[in-house]
């Protein structure tokens, strides 16, 4: 078991990518807390975990708030004494709106959830990971993270600064027993393609020209990603972002 009894805390756990790590990280052992804002995703996924015979909670939690992300942090602790392992996975998409087409309302709206939500979860979660001299944190960012057009401006703004984000922390606490670390997937099939309506056609257009259309992986072909990088296998990948899109980025 690679998880066997640490504690890691997942957001957007309700479906996708979150879901998938949280029932590969409890199969392998760890006591899984699992945030979402949609109480019956939750549910039906911590639940499921509990009789395949995995130890999991969840909270109710909207990661742009900041009062929610301290309450998730504190369940986690409260319930299991610790926090080993911190997944900023909870994500949205901008519907690939152009600059010169973007609401600021939709720049806040991404970048409160990509981008704000991690922060605050990665500050609450160092100060305890600190006090343990010991932590991983892995951050899911996209492709979009890496190049301009796999999202619209807000979307690959957001990744890039998550990627950033990633990077600091990896190096400021790599002597104090924190890791790091950033998942830029490319197109995996979970239900964020839902979130898109009529998607901006000059954003949209860009995205497919040039690169071809997205091989599509499966959400677990993250979630093993993922395992690996929140064991002690990975222990000297930090601070970095580790892409998995089948090649898509490759063209
Ligand atoms: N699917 C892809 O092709 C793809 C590619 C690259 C990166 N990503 C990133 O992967 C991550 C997971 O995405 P997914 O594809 O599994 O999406 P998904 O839509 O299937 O799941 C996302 C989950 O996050 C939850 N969520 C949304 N807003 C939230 C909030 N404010 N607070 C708490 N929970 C919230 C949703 O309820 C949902 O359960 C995202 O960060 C996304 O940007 C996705």
């Amino acid at each position: 078991m690679m998880l066997k009894n640490k504690v890691a805390l997942i957001t957007g756990v309700g479906s996708g990518m979150g879901e998938a790590m949280a029932k590969l990280f409890a199969a392998e052992g760890a006591n899984v807390v699992g945030a979402d804002i949609n109480q019956e995703a939750i549910n039906r996924v911590i639940n499921n975990i509990r009789e395949t015979g995995g130890a999991a909670i969840g909270v109710k939690a909207d990661v742009s708030q900041p009062n929610d992300i301290e309450i998730m942090i504190k369940s986690a602790v409260k319930e299991y004494g610790r926090l080993d392992i911190l997944v900023n996975n909870a994500g949205i998409m901008d519907n690939f709106v152009p600059v010169a087409e973007l609401s600021e309302e939709l720049w806040d709206r991404i970048m409160n959830v990509n981008v704000k939500g991690p922060f605050l979860a990665c500050r609450e979660a160092l100060k305890i990971m600190l006090k343990q001299g010991r932590g991983v944190i892995i951050n899911n960012a996209s492709v979009g993270g890496l190049f301009g057009t796999r999202g619209g401006a807000a979307y690959v703004a957001s990744k890039h600064a998550l990627i950033g984000l990633t990077k600091n922390i990896g190096a400021i606490y790599h002597d104090q027993g924190i890791r790091c670390v950033a998942i830029a997937p490319g197109g995996v099939k979970t239900n964020i393609a839902l979130t898109l309506k009529n998607p901006n056609e000059l954003g949209a257009g860009k995205l497919a020209r040039g690169v071809g259309p997205a091989p599509m992986g499966e959400p677990e072909e993250i979630a093993s990603l993922a395992l690996f990088l929140a064991s002690d296998d990975a222990s000297f990948i930090n601070g970095t972002v580790i892409v998995a899109d089948g090649g898509w980025t490759a063209y």
